[in-house]
């Protein structure tokens, strides 16, 4: 399973950047909101950190497929790794099937049921997401949806990749895994809670004083 980081942060995708461990980026309308810039400047600067997908979305008061086809192919403009964020709607699914015979790459995102992520795929959506944490709040197990998507993907060999968005925990990043999920997306907070244990820690603390103890500090 590869990892996407869902920011609008440059600062954490630098930082997970460093590590070596994402391979794309996903941004929403709430994460752009929260940073307060630009978008078009913010997911310029995040090509030139991240070389692979980043979703950039297509604006949260665009509802009709005209308005997202034209803020599709801006979006796409930016940078040849962009990849447009559109949300399920039949508008949305428009939008999919146009931008995708054009060559740009789709990511149809707000995906709560298998046929919702089915429909998009033969839109010719290159990515769908499903949300597990938004799932989970209204206790349905997100999880569930993501092994049934990557079920019915495999029976139809469809060329879709799935992103398990609304990640909020360690523990739905090994539940994806499991399910073969393609891509999880997840926030900094939760690839920093992914490297930390706290045998580690306590490991690590141990080594410092038994050195310590014999060649002194350094
Ligand atoms: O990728 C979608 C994600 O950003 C939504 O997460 O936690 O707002 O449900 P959340």
């Amino acid at each position: 399973m590869k990892f996407f980081i869902d920011t609008a942060n440059v600062e954490e995708i630098r930082r997970a950047a460093a590590c070596g461990i994402i391979s794309g980026v996903t941004t929403n309308p709430s994460l752009i909101a929260k940073e307060g810039r630009d978008y078009a400047t913010v997911l310029k600067e995040i090509t030139e950190i991240v070389d692979g997908p980043i979703s950039g979305e297509v604006e949260a008061t665009t509802t009709d497929a005209e308005g997202m086809i034209r803020e599709g192919r801006e979006i796409a403009a930016i940078h040849k790794n962009m990849v447009v964020k559109i949300p399920m709607t039949e508008e949305g699914l428009i939008a999919c099937h146009t931008l995708s015979q054009e060559g740009i790459k789709v990511n149809v995102t707000l995906i709560f049921s298998a046929n919702q992520a089915l429909l998009a795929a033969r839109a010719g959506a290159a990515y769908v997401s499903p949300f597990l944490g938004r799932l989970d709040d209204i206790s349905y197990p997100g999880i569930d949806l993501v092994r049934t998507i990557e079920e019915i993907f495999m029976n139809y060999n469809l060329n879709c990749e799935v992103i398990c968005a609304s990640v909020r925990n360690p523990i739905h990043i090994t539940d994806c895994a499991l399910a073969g999920a393609d891509i999880a997306t997840v926030p900094y907070k939760v690839l920093k809670q992914m490297m930390l244990h706290p045998l580690t820690d306590a490991g690590i603390e141990k080594f410092a004083a038994d050195y310590q103890k014999v060649f002194g500090k350094e």
